[in-house]
């Protein structure tokens, strides 16, 4: 049986590290992506791990952001990854629907992030328009895209930053 659960750093955190070498590869921390994920705190408690028998198999973190001018708050998704002897069965799909759902009831207005649109469309991530979101790095403009949680992603215009308090958001 797989189970969904919210991430507990200390029971998950190491196996879901290993997940995400494994499946990426090292490269993945020079991703324009992990400029936002340094130096700040993931959500826990809104990011989600599936689990079998104990063993970690899929993961999606939510990370904290601050948008534009305003810094208006919304979650950045991801990594999302899934074990190779556990891909096809839309776990990642799962995991990530889940950590979707946590965050729009705890009232965040809207979520981010870098990825295939063929895969995330189905969450309901919408590519945004080049030059709306401006990200600390170079990225792919098609990959970036947002989805509507508690309220409006039309609202995210800017910068795309790691939060100054992010400790606030725990
Ligand atoms: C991407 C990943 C999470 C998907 O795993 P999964 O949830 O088991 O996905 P599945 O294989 O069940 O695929 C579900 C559907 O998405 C499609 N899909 C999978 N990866 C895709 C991609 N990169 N782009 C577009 N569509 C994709 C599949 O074809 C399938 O479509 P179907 O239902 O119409 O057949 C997994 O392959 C993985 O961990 N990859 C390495 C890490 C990574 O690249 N993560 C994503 C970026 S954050």
């Amino acid at each position: 049986m797989i189970e969904i659960l919210p991430e507990t750093p200390a029971l998950h955190a190491e196996a879901i590290e290993a997940l995400y070498d494994r499946t990426f590869g090292p490269g993945h921390f020079a991703k324009t992506a992990e400029r936002l994920r340094e130096g700040t705190l993931s959500l826990p408690a809104l990011s989600r791990v599936a689990l079998q028998d104990g063993r970690l198999i899929a993961a999606c973190r939510l990370w904290p952001l601050e948008v534009g001018a305003e810094r208006l708050p919304a979650v950045f998704v991801g990594p999302v990854a899934v074990s190779p002897d556990f891909q096809g069965q839309r776990l990642g799909l799962t995991v990530t629907g889940e950590a979707l759902e946590a965050a729009t009831e705890a009232d965040w207005p809207a979520a981010v992030i870098i990825g295939a649109p063929g895969y995330f469309g189905e969450l309901g991530f919408q590519r945004v328009a080049p030059g709306t979101l401006i990200f600390p790095g170079p990225q792919d403009p098609n990959r970036i895209m947002v989805r509507d949680l508690a309220g409006k992603a039309s609202d995210l215009f800017g910068a795309v930053r790691v939060p100054l308090h992010p400790e606030r958001y725990l």
